[in-house]
């Protein structure tokens, strides 16, 4: 009997998945003779049993589509499923074993390798591939979709340079990231923005104004590019309103800050908030081959029947982590982090005081 895959894709999408998704298809179909099944809306899938067969040709021109063939969503965890908060995995469990499944490779965050670790702690053969936008994934140097979510980025900041320029204004960009500030330091260093603002490094409302009224009586105008997580010393994040069963969103700080910073500086202030732009869209082409290289690790591993583990991108070399050391953990941009002081040396403000 050949080997019989499934592949899901969880939480947010990225710039990416799709790569994956072919990258898994074709090494398995091509290397084994493998069925693949892709499953539909992650777990969810195993749940309503929505899922499809894919064949080499339903992947072959999908290197370069944004988002994911099988759609996702960051709602579905079947051990705490519905308004109730039902343990379903039994049901999940049930799926996976009536489609004949041998392995399941889930490429997913954070949330998806934790809920992917508990389901192999029941004894579904897992391989996870580390996906977000975020980059904040444990063990991992760099996610696929983080390098596309910063081009997103850096364009904009161009972008919103010429205007800048042009009025003599400050302009606000804030990025996607969620807790972590990655996206913001290498799309801010991209862009050239004069000062930016991590979840990392809380910052103080009048050293940002100072950092900024000085790049304005330098240079007319400047770019102030802030992490949607960030928040100021002692005080909080900026949460948008949301249905009730909906997960809590971060958004808005760019908002907030138009309003505080405008009576601080010399000119006006305008904010933009980048968005699902970040995650929409084409992969870029180091996105896309190192999708690949992960997605063809995946289908190694689970030729190899090394389960229970996330394949991950390790000083510049394809390597596997237990799922267990990277579930429900994320990964902070460090203080003393290479970029943060190239940076900082050239002049760079982060809104804060310190070194
Ligand atoms: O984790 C990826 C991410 O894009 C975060 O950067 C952001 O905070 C969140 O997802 C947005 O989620 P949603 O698509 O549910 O609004």
């Amino acid at each position: 009997m050949p080997l019989h895959v499934g592949l899901l894709t969880g939480g947010g999408d990225c710039p990416g998945l799709n790569a994956v998704i072919r990258a898994v298809t074709l090494a398995l179909v091509r290397e084994c003779g493998a069925r693949v099944t892709g499953i539909e809306r992650g777990f969810e899938g195993l749940l309503t049993q929505r899922t499809r067969a894919l064949a080499a040709r339903d992947v072959q021109d999908i290197l370069d589509e944004g988002g994911t063939i099988l759609g996702t969503q960051n709602r579905c965890n079947p051990f705490r499923d519905g308004a109730m908060g039902e343990d379903h995995s039994a049901q999940a469990m049930a799926t996976a074993r009536a489609l004949g499944l041998d392995a399941v490779v889930v490429i997913g965050g954070d949330g998806t390798m934790e809920i992917a670790h508990r389901f192999a702690g029941l004894g579904l053969n897992v391989v996870g591939v580390p996906k977000t936008i975020d980059n904040d994934l444990l063990h991992n140097d760099r996610c696929f979709g983080f390098d596309s979510a910063v081009a997103v980025v850096a364009d904009a900041l161009d972008r919103l340079a010429t205007t800048a320029r042009s009025h003599a204004r400050v302009m606000i960009a804030e990025t996607m990231g969620r807790h972590a500030g990655w996206i913001a330091l290498e799309g801010g260093l991209a862009g050239a923005a004069d000062v930016i603002l991590l979840p990392e490094r809380p910052y103080h409302l009048d050293v940002v104004a100072a950092q900024l009224r000085e790049r304005v009586a330098a240079q007319g105008h400047a770019i102030l590019c802030v992490a949607e997580g960030s928040a100021p010393a002692g005080g909080s994040q900026v949460w948008q309103p949301g249905a009730e069963d909906s997960p809590r969103r971060l958004g808005g700080l760019a908002h907030r800050l138009e309003l505080e910073l405008a009576p601080r500086l010399p000119c006006e202030v305008r904010a933009t908030v980048l968005g699902h732009l970040q995650r929409g869209g084409r992969p870029t082409p180091f996105d896309r081959v190192l999708a690949t290289q992960l997605g063809y690790e995946a289908a190694r591993c689970v030729r190899r029947g090394e389960f229970g583990r996330m394949v991950a991108l390790r000083c510049g070399s394809v390597a596997t982590v237990p799922l267990a050391d990277v579930a429900g953990g994320w990964r902070a941009v460090p203080a003393d982090h290479a970029l943060m002081q190239a940076a900082a040396g050239i002049g760079v403000g982060f809104g804060s005081t310190e070194a």
